[in-house]
């Protein structure tokens, strides 16, 4: 079974931007899936597709055995979804936002705080909750998303670049929440532009570029693509660096530098080193764009 079934899907903006290209793709029940691509590459046209905010030009969608066309409300309860842009109201508090969101699934207020305590302990979010949004740092406003979309208790998570400005460290607890819940069955699909993310949760995915899909593959199949990146980390001081142990840093400035990685090696042990150092790492992400080095080495084959 198939959690999502897309057949020649295809979207052109009133603006004639043609953001697909006859797009098929299928991500099967229990998967944990990426949708790679650079910006403006089709992805959030994609996402916005089968959460009905986007209207198709042309083609089909099923969300298990639910065509979208025959009944989308229907398909939309099987679905939580983490929009890019947050959306929520910044005045309401974390729990009525909450609270509302499972309003429109028919999940009454008692049932809806039951469930908000769960996901909101599981998020670190729990102090927050009589807080109005517009009070939690950008990191909580994500996990709030987060916990939204799973009021409902979805069979499918779609996230769309979820950990776009979230911290080092939060990001590894989503990563760890979000493991758990695809082990205990939910099927996931993710935008992002981090490799690391989509090798440390990911089974499957798929390269979109300029509304199509160029590869799709298991996950250790396409990380095997690239050797080698360049990471840049940011930093509350930058200092001892000549002290890493099998690193070669690159200073820019003085909360910033540069580390070139074996791919091989991930991300574990340099953190590890920098942080045994003393350094306060506020930001770490590969130079330039790594997914556009995969593509022109895919295109080159
Ligand atoms: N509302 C819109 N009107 C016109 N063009 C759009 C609109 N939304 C997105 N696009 C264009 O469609 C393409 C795909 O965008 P998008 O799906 O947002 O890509 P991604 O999420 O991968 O960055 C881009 O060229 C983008 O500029
Ligand atoms: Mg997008």
């Amino acid at each position: 079974m198939n959690a999502i079934t897309i057949r020649q899907l295809t979207k052109t903006y009133a603006n004639g931007t043609q953001a697909l290209k006859g797009v098929d793709l299928n991500v099967a029940a229990g998967d944990f899936f990426a949708l790679l691509g650079a910006n403006g590459a089709g992805k959030t046209t994609l996402i916005g597709i089968l959460t009905g905010l986007v209207k198709k030009t042309a083609g089909q969608a099923k969300i298990f055995d639910i065509d979208l066309d025959a009944d989308h409300p229907a398909a939309k309860k099987m679905m939580g979804v983490v929009p890019q842009e947050l959306n929520f109201n910044m005045f309401e508090k974390v729990e009525d936002i909450i609270v509302a969101q499972a309003g429109y699934f028919g999940i009454d207020r008692t049932s809806a705080l039951k469930e908000a305590e769960f996901l909101l302990k599981k998020l670190e979010l729990w102090e927050k909750r009589y807080s109005p949004s517009r009070m939690l740092s950008g990191g909580m406003k994500r996990r709030l998303m987060i916990v939204r979309a799973l009021i409902n208790r979805p069979k499918l998570l779609i996230l769309d670049e979820p950990t776009a400005g979230v911290d080092v460290e939060l990001r590894h607890t989503m990563w760890d929440f979000l493991r758990e819940l695809n082990r205990q069955g939910t099927t996931i699909l993710l935008t992002t532009h981090y490799l690391e993310e989509v090798e440390q949760m990911c089974q499957n995915a798929a390269i979109i570029k300029n509304g199509e899909i160029i590869k799709n593959d298991k996950v250790k199949n396409l990380v095997n693509l690239i050797e080698q990146e360049t990471y840049v980390i940011h930093a509350q001081a930058v200092q001892f660096l000549d002290q890493l142990k099998g690193y070669h840093c690159r200073v820019i400035d003085e909360n910033t530098f540069e580390v070139e990685l074996d791919k091989k090696a991930g991300l574990n042990d340099l953190i590890g080193q920098v942080s045994a150092l003393g350094i306060k790492m506020t930001d770490i992400r590969p130079k330039g764009n790594r997914l556009e080095k995969l593509f022109l080495r895919i295109l080159k084959q």
